[in-house]
């Protein structure tokens, strides 16, 4: 579930999004994935992240073979996470022997140029821009955002035709099993809380963006060429351990929760969210929680 940032801190907010590696990995759809693949332009495209946080994704598609090289723009509204993206980025390149080298505006990965771009979404879109982007990528995003208002401006930031590859955008359900009597009242209240949101003085999401992101981007003239479901599955092992740091970003999960309901007693009981956020720390501890998140990944061309 993307609308989960909150964290106290810079460092605590970085540490979630490098947890959410791993349980993105097994997400992402790979028939969308194999869309993109097909779409990919050659030789050294443009690529535009948008909400890019941590940076994650640019490993992930070099680990994948999906970019190799020309430049990767990582755009985000926290200009803390992305100095720390440029030092993760530049450790991640270490541990697997790729040359990296820090620049003033990025680094260069092997022969990706990456370069870091603070800006909110809304207002960067309300600006004059220079060159286009061939590929544009909102991982985890897109539920954070007003989209019918932000997508045809974000689809002009691409070459006519150019691709777009939307990942991961919640799509309404979410289950922790084994299940709880309150579990209806405090996701009923978190996805209100999704739907009411305001950030940086603009609507910020919904808690339908993936079912919804169908007739946007038709309505948006740019259609899906390729969806299906991403949804997060985090469990346990056998050993009653989660993999990697998964126990810490199920931690994150929970917090995100509790720090969106806990002074709204008008949308769900302070006695039950606290018996449900107790139960489920127990759960989480004791290596019985299982939790799924609905979300769907798209990928196509912008209009042209
Ligand atoms: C859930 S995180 C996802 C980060 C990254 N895409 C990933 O999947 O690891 C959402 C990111 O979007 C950024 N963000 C949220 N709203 C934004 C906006 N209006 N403009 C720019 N960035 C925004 C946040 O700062 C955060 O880094």
């Amino acid at each position: 579930m993307t609308s989960f940032d909150e964290a106290s801190t810079t460092s605590g907010y970085a540490r979630y999004l490098a947890a959410k590696t791993t349980v993105d990995d097994r997400a992402l759809n790979r028939q969308v994935l194999a869309e993109l693949r097909c779409l990919m332009p050659a030789g050294t495209p443009r690529v535009l992240e948008i909400g890019a946080g941590l940076g994650t994704m640019v490993g992930r598609l070099l680990d994948w073979g999906v970019v190799g090289a020309g430049e990767y723009v990582l755009l985000d509204a926290d200009r803390k996470l992305l100095d720390c993206s440029r030092q993760w980025l530049h450790d991640w390149a270490a541990e697997r022997g790729v040359r990296s080298d820090l620049l003033p505006d990025g680094l260069q990965v092997g022969d990706l140029r990456v370069r870091l771009v603070h800006a909110e979404l809304g207002g960067y879109l309300e600006a004059a821009h220079g060159e286009l982007a061939d590929v544009l990528i909102a991982n985890a995003v897109l539920d954070l955002v007003d989209v019918p208002a932000i997508l045809p401006g974000l689809l002009r930031l691409l070459v006519p035709g150019g691709v777009y590859w939307f990942t991961i955008s919640y799509d309404g359900e979410s289950i922790f099993a084994p299940g709880h009597p309150h579990d209806d009242e405090v996701m009923q209240a978190y996805h209100r809380d999704m739907d009411e949101r305001i950030r940086y003085g603009r609507p910020a999401g919904e808690s339908r963006t993936g079912r919804h992101l169908f007739h946007h981007l038709q309505a948006a003239g740019a259609p899906a060429l390729a969806a299906g479901s991403s949804d997060w599955v985090v469990y346990p092992a056998l050993d009653r351990k989660y993999p990697a740091d998964e126990a810490y970003f199920l931690l994150s999960i929970l917090n995100t929760i509790r720090d969106a309901l806990q002074n709204r007693q008008d949308r769900v009981e302070p006695a039950h969210l606290a018996d449900w956020l107790a139960v489920r720390r127990r759960q989480l501890a004791a290596g019985e929680l299982v939790y799924i998140a609905h979300q769907l990944d798209f990928a196509g061309r912008s209009p042209g």
